[in-house]
């Protein structure tokens, strides 16, 4: 298989997911290099040294789905259409979070993989039938073993987590009734590019997603997408609906239009990405250049949502905590501590933006709508925004 041609270098990283405790401020943080890279054969753009799973996927892991209103809503949402359309019986989700998908369903009916056993157990809790497992050919075989073949499998946010991808499809493959749905949910390459989110990269996110990328995997093990939906969340997604190939589902023209939208944007050519790359580094002067000018004016700037984005941001750009005050974030297991690379502190979110902040750094821009909506005195008050997509400005 040809190699990865890299065409973005975006500095050494902490680990992205990985904030601070106070008392663990004097200690040096292990970074990691962080290029990123384009295989022209298939098409896939992935990080080009991926860190082991057990590393960034683990009993500390912060990171919750529930905290945020529009993945509810849009979990919610994908319920009753699952339901409605499939009409499944036996549901299972490849990294469950705190169950914020499967709660929509009857506990009978839904089976959860969640390898970080902090957030498994809070599904487990509730009374679901969640497993603290990595998605792979072991976990395939027993869960077979234990439930028998399910008819819908969903994943939102995961599957572009997990290197091995030749062994998620053949694991699919394993526990997916021949007449089964497998539904992924990712951030979008194309997306990505056209909004200058240089951010979907971190060390969690191995693979930013294009419809050609995932085809050229699907082809191997017999599968095919049958229809797909653009979706707003987290600053552009794909929803795939993908099927085996003898499943003789009707092929949706959204599949068709997806692909001439990426072949036609160059997602398949090296220009293309070298280009971005320009791009990204203009945004860098740019964002800095902002926070610096703020700064020499004595105005206040925080931060809104400490995302693992915003720490590839952060520290690529080198914001640390003399151009950002903290950080406010509802968060639990992020408050009270300190900002992976960047040391700045994050507090939890009162409610209430303090009277001396003049602008807020908008780490959870892909919220961006829900944020201003519940930000509306901020607003009112001349409070601005700053954000970095499509280019850095003053909002
Ligand atoms: P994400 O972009 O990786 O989903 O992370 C969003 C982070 O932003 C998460 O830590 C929760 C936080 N957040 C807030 O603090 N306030 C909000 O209103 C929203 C929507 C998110």
């Amino acid at each position: 298989m040809k190699k990865n041609i890299n065409f973005l270098d975006l500095g050494l990283q902490p680990l992205a997911n990985n904030y601070i405790k106070k008392n663990q401020l004097i200690n040096k943080e292990k970074k990691y290099r962080l290029k990123i890279g384009v295989n022209l054969k298939t098409k896939l753009v992935s990080i080009n040294k991926p860190i082991s799973s057990k590393i960034m996927f683990n009993n500390r892991y912060p990171y919750r789905s529930s905290k945020s209103k529009t993945m509810i809503e849009s979990f919610k949402n994908l319920s009753i259409l699952v339901n409605k359309k499939f009409k499944p019986n036996k549901i299972l989700e490849i990294g469950s979070n705190d169950g914020s998908f499967i709660k929509n369903f009857s506990k009978k009916k839904v089976i959860g993989i969640e390898p970080c056993s902090n957030v498994e157990k809070i599904t487990k809790k509730m009374g679901f039938n969640t497993y603290p497992k990595y998605w792979n050919y072991k976990t395939a075989k027993q869960l077979l073993k234990k439930n028998g073949k399910v008819n819908l499998i969903y994943s939102a946010n995961t599957i572009s987590h997990i290197k091995n991808l030749d062994e998620v499809f053949k694991s699919i493959n394993i526990v997916l009734d021949d007449h089964g749905v497998f539904i992924i949910e990712d951030p979008s390459l194309l997306e990505c590019l056209k909004k200058n989110t240089y951010d979907q990269f971190y060390n969690e996110h191995i693979y930013v997603f294009s419809l050609v990328g995932i085809e050229s995997i699907l082809n191997k093990y017999n599968f095919e997408v049958f229809h797909i939906e653009n979706l707003k969340i987290h600053g552009g997604s794909n929803r795939y609906f993908i099927k085996k190939k003898q499943n003789k589902r009707k092929i949706n023209l959204s599949v068709k239009i997806q692909r001439k939208k990426e072949i036609k944007y160059g997602i398949t050519k090296l220009s293309t990405y070298r280009k971005f790359a320009r791009r990204v580094k203009s945004s860098r002067k740019k964002l800095k250049n902002i926070f610096i000018k703020i700064n020499s004016k004595n105005k206040k700037i925080i931060g809104y949502g400490a995302t693992a984005k915003s720490t590839t941001i952060l520290n690529y750009c080198k914001i640390n905590n003399n151009l950002i005050s903290y950080f406010v974030d509802t968060t639990k297991d992020k408050q009270n501590k300190y900002t992976p690379g960047t040391k700045i502190p994050i507090f939890k979110y009162s409610g209430l933006i303090e009277k001396n902040v003049d602008f807020i750094f908008l780490g959870a821009w892909n919220f961006k709508e829900e944020i201003f909506e519940k930000e509306k005195k901020f607003i009112k008050r001349g409070g601005k925004f700053i954000i970095h997509t499509p280019v850095p400005k003053i909002i």
